[in-house]
């Protein structure tokens, strides 16, 4: 309560100081022609704003309209996009399997080691060596600090091999394209016939979110294509939602300690800010709240001015009024008093 009257007090203060300067200012200096100049100030004002929200609001979509045809994106409830949501590991797996069974035909993942794959989607003895259920001992093929494999040697085979297309790298992809998340999974389940009329070129498919509609690469999913080890029903849109997950968590690894981070980050910094502000206000009230009031050494030494001794308390007593825990009273030169 105390707060919030002193900052009420400091607010009508500043506004009785900026009420008086106006006051005083537009008194000396207004004119008829200093408030025609206002006046076109103001108007010019406005059609600036104006002309700023337009050039906001109009993003490049709007410039495209005219142009070209496009579709605009659908916008889709992520699940880990919430302050406190992280990502769902058992989505990772899924995903995790189905860059391995589908995606991995064509598509490398060239940043992504199979170490960074432990205690994400994998536990470390699922992925290192060992004896199996009989008891044989195997090496696996790679070792655990190696990278993805990709599936071809170079672009230039990557190229020949999907008529002159070059399937990009997926472990950034998310991050490389407008609204990733969305894009990445509506390209996935964006197949479809051409439109009437548009004729279909050689090896190239119809999809509507891909830019210019035709793409080289081939519909990926159909129903029940993949088995889930956890008994998901792998529909289309469940299996583009998964894949989407796990390349979101390949383009940034660190985002679920990112955001504990932030937030640990966030109260530590509250605590600091209160207790700075505490100690701030506990070094410095009596300086800020302190008042001087100054009455001349004439006036308190006169003995024929009956009425200084009241003067004094009347001067003490405004400082007071005005906001004061502690009032400071210099009388005439000598040691201020304080009360
Ligand atoms: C048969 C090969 C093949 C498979 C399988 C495949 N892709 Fe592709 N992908 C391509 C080719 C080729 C391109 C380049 C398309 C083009 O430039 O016309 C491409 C492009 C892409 C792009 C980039 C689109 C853009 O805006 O440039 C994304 C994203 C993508 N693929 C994701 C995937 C995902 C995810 C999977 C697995 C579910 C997958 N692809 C499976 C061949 C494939």
């Amino acid at each position: 309560m105390a707060i919030v009257e002193r900052f009420g007090r400091a607010v009508s203060t500043r506004c009785r100081k900026f009420r008086w300067i106006a006051v005083n200012e537009t008194s000396c200096t207004r004119s008829s022609g200093g408030k025609r100049g206002n006046a076109w100030l103001g108007i010019l004002a406005g059609m600036m704003g104006s002309c700023g929200m337009v050039l906001y609001f109009l993003d490049e979509s709007s410039v495209k309209a005219f142009g070209e045809l496009e579709i605009s994106l659908p916008k889709y409830p992520w699940a880990f996009n919430g302050v406190f949501k992280s990502f769902d590991h058992a989505a990772l797996r899924r995903g995790w399997l189905i860059y391995r069974t589908v995606c991995h035909t064509c598509h490398s993942l060239q940043f992504v080691r199979f170490s960074h794959l432990i205690d994400v989607t994998h536990t470390i003895e699922e992925v290192q060596d060992g004896p199996d259920d009989k008891g044989n001992y195997y090496t696996r093929p790679g070792k655990l600090s190696d990278f993805v494999p990709s599936p071809y040697p170079n672009e230039e085979a990557a190229r020949a091999a999907n008529f002159g297309a070059y399937p990009p790298d997926l472990t950034y992809m998310i991050l490389t394209r407008k609204r990733g998340l969305d894009y990445v999974f509506s390209l996935l389940t964006g197949w479809m016939d051409p439109p009437a009329g548009i004729a279909m070129p050689n090896d190239q498919y119809f999809n509507a979110y891909f830019s210019g509609g035709f793409t080289t690469m081939p519909r990926t999913f159909y129903d029940g294509m993949v088995e889930y080890d956890d008994d998901t029903p792998a529909t289309e849109s469940q299996m583009a939602k998964d894949v989407v997950e796990f390349l979101m968590w390949t383009a940034s690894c660190e985002h679920d300690e990112r955001k504990i981070m932030t937030l640990k980050c966030l109260g530590i910094f509250l605590i600091l800010i209160l207790s700075v502000g505490h100690v701030n206000r506990r070094n410095w009230s009596h300086m800020r709240s302190r008042c001087i009031a100054y009455v001349p050494q004439s006036v308190t030494r006169d003995p024929r001015l009956a009425e200084a001794p009241s003067l004094v308390q009347r001067s003490a007593r405004e400082c007071k009024r005005s906001s004061t825990t502690t009032t400071t009273t210099t009388t005439g030169g000598g040691t201020p008093s304080i009360r």
